[in-house]
């Protein structure tokens, strides 16, 4: 089968497009033939070899996809092959075939459009659950959102949205910054050329935002304490600009009279717990089919490109998310 490998970590040239054994499911497993792949900012920092969990060289990309279950491992007895579905949180998906625990494969309707699923768990699921089981966001507050125009900022504004929130979206181009708030972001700051916390402290008449979603760390988590409400916490969730640069006991401290806080998120600890996993899936699925989220995607490119879809992604100029087809 065909499939898009790493044999060694670096710039877009280490991806190749090569030809590799069909994988064959164990006892648990499902055989996955996929329609549609999402491209994820995990797989760049796969390629990169900065994701915190490295996989073993050669190692297929792909963290999500949709297709159809071609073969079930004998101890599989709750999907049968023929069936829609979508994977996630499994690495190998950049591949006509993907083999993924049961666990991670979730039945999904026929109706639903391939490339839309594929679109949308990863980013979905990360924004439902910061949203909701972590940052128990309530109708009315206001929150700061990092790359508000990307895969996880577009599945942001569209449930803050559902959910009656207002979102301050950060962006680096006044054309993503359009695009936010056509998806439903209040107001939109382009980090690039306004003062951000002047700018968030105008928009909420110096009360600050209840909550931060920050996916880019880097120098950028202080910066984020002066900008909350008393009370607020901020969501640290990515590293797309490198691992924090702060002394953080020193400014978690620095506003200790704001009774604030920080804390991280990963989907990894929702994929542990299946019943959680599940429930919110099942949620998310219904409101695609209802339409009251729609995962915006970018462009649909040939998996044989899955080097200039990363090319893309690293460019910044992706606006909700690229998908790959094989
Ligand atoms: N913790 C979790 O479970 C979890 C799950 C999914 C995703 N994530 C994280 O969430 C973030 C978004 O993921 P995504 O797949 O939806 O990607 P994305 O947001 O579509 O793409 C990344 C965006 O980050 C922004 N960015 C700002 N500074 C950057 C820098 N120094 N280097 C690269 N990008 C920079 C860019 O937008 P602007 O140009 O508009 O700034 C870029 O378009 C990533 O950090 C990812 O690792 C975490």
């Amino acid at each position: 089968m065909k499939a898009i490998q790493i044999n060694q970590t670096g710039d877009t040239d280490v991806i190749k497009y090569v030809d590799i054994e069909r994988p064959t499911p164990e006892k648990t497993q499902v055989l996955i033939k996929t329609s549609a792949i999402g491209v994820t900012y995990g797989d760049i920092m796969v390629q990169h070899g900065v994701y915190p969990i490295m996989p073993d060289l050669p190692a297929t990309l792909g963290f999500e996809c949709s297709g159809i279950v071609e073969s079930v491992g004998e101890d599989v007895t709750d999907l049968v092959v023929g069936q829609s579905v979508a994977v996630m949180g499994t690495m190998g998906c950049y591949a006509e075939y993907v083999v993924a625990d049961a666990t991670m494969v979730m039945p999904v309707p026929d109706s639903i459009d391939k490339d839309l699923v594929a679109a949308f768990p990863i980013t979905y699921l990360t924004a439902y659950h910061m949203l909701h089981s972590m940052g128990r966001i309530e109708k009315g507050q206001t929150i700061l959102l990092y790359a508000a125009a990307g895969g996880v900022g577009t599945a942001v504004i569209q449930l803050a949205r559902l959910a009656g929130v207002n979102v301050i979206g950060l962006t680096s181009s006044d054309d993503k910054a359009s695009y936010a708030k056509e998806q439903g972001a209040s107001h939109v700051i382009n980090y690039k050329t306004e003062d951000v916390v002047q700018r968030v402290k105008e928009l909420t008449d110096g009360k600050g935002v209840n909550l931060v979603l920050n996916s880019l760390a880097g120098n950028t988590l202080a910066r984020d304490f002066e900008v909350l409400a008393n009370m607020g916490q901020i969501i640290w969730f990515g590293f797309s600009a490198g691992y924090p640069q702060e002394n953080l006991t020193e400014v978690v401290g620095n506003h200790f009279m704001k009774s604030t806080g920080i804390r991280t998120f990963t989907l990894y600890n929702i994929f542990e717990n299946q019943e959680i996993f599940s429930s919110s899936f099942k949620v998310l699925l219904n409101y695609l089919n209802e339409g009251k989220i729609k995962p915006h995607i970018h462009e649909i490119l040939p998996l044989a490109e899955a080097a200039r879809a990363h090319q893309l992604m690293e460019s910044s100029v992706v606006k909700g998310r690229l998908v790959l087809k094989p």
